[in-house]
């Protein structure tokens, strides 16, 4: 964690951390097996259900923030939307790729991304545009404490084929980068701190509860249901003890605290360490901004950034 103490702006970035555009091509469309994820079919549908939340929750991410954009005047935080918007609609176009390729190894992609979608649609319906950014960066949240798990715990892709793992830590970089641009706009916007606080729950336990109902019916599709070893490792990879999303939880605790802010956590080292290890993924690499992150990812702290 940062020291708070340095930090004087109640809107900063790391020094040398800015939301950018990166144009991808991955490997993966040459083709994976099935169970890419060490052969097991509980992570890799996991992870291939997960992937289709994407089109309907990131759609949700976009509009939420274009909706509140207007009461922006700040040109670096309208920057920073605009960039965000680009990033997530690129996570939709890589991940529709890797959705087509598990439906046509007849994996019922298609059946897990209408039951995300149902549920924002309902929340859609019920909420007006404030409510909607509040879920937005509750989900931004998680999404953002994916990342860090990835970047702390490489464990998660052991067994992986390094060709999809790629899609994934590229997500899981962006989701880092961006993860403070919904909360700035929601706190810039004025928005209740009670409603940011009170939908993170009820945010956190519906995705949760969507991914896990939507993995036990891939199993049960793919007859694996009863692989009780290999159901039993995957409940462990995600709720064990420090577990892929279990040990989100000093993350669900920090979002609680009225001083909370996405950048109290630094990730610009791992940032940098990623894409300096993935180049050859980005197309776009000549006209990025370098990433120069002041601290090591051991000791990572923040630095004041021009407030916005
Ligand atoms: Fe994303
Ligand atoms: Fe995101």
């Amino acid at each position: 964690m940062g020291d708070a103490k340095t930090v004087k702006s109640e809107f900063r970035r790391p020094d040398g951390v800015k939301v950018q555009f990166r144009r991808m091509k991955f490997d993966f469309e040459d083709g994976f097996a099935r169970y890419w994820h060490g052969g097991s079919p509980f992570k890799s549908l996991f992870w291939a259900q997960l992937s289709t939340a994407f089109e309907p929750g990131e759609k949700f991410f976009i509009d939420s923030a274009r909706a509140l954009k207007d009461q922006i005047d700040d040109p670096a935080l309208l920057e920073e939307i605009s960039a965000f918007c680009k990033q997530e609609g690129h996570h939709t176009m890589q991940h529709l790729k890797f959705d087509r390729m598990n439906a046509a190894m007849g994996i019922d992609t298609e059946g897990c991304r209408r039951r995300y979608a149902r549920v924002l649609d309902r929340v859609r319906e019920n909420l007006d545009p404030m409510e909607m950014l509040a879920v937005t960066s509750a989900l931004e949240h998680f999404t953002a404490g994916l990342a860090d798990r990835f970047f702390k715990h490489p464990e998660i892709g052991a067994g992986a084929d390094p060709r999809v793992n790629a899609l994934w830590l590229w997500h899981a970089a962006e989701e880092a980068e961006h993860k403070a641009t919904c909360y700035d706009v929601y706190r810039k916007a004025h928005g209740s701190e009670l409603t940011r606080i009170g939908v993170l729950g009820p945010a956190w336990f519906l995705i949760i509860g969507i991914a896990v109902l939507n993995t036990f019916v891939l199993l049960y599709k793919d007859k694996k249901l009863w692989n009780l070893k290999d159901v039993a490792g995957g409940l462990w990879y995600l709720f064990g003890w420090n577990g892929f999303i279990s040990g989100m939880l000093p993350s669900f605790i920090s979002y609680l605290n009225p001083r909370f802010h996405p950048w109290k956590e630094d990730n610009s080292a791992e940032i940098a360490h990623w894409q300096k290890d993935n180049e050859r993924y980005i197309l776009n690499l000549d006209k990025l901004e370098p990433i120069v992150p002041s601290t090591p990812p051991s000791a990572p702290s923040i630095h004041p950034a021009p407030a916005i």
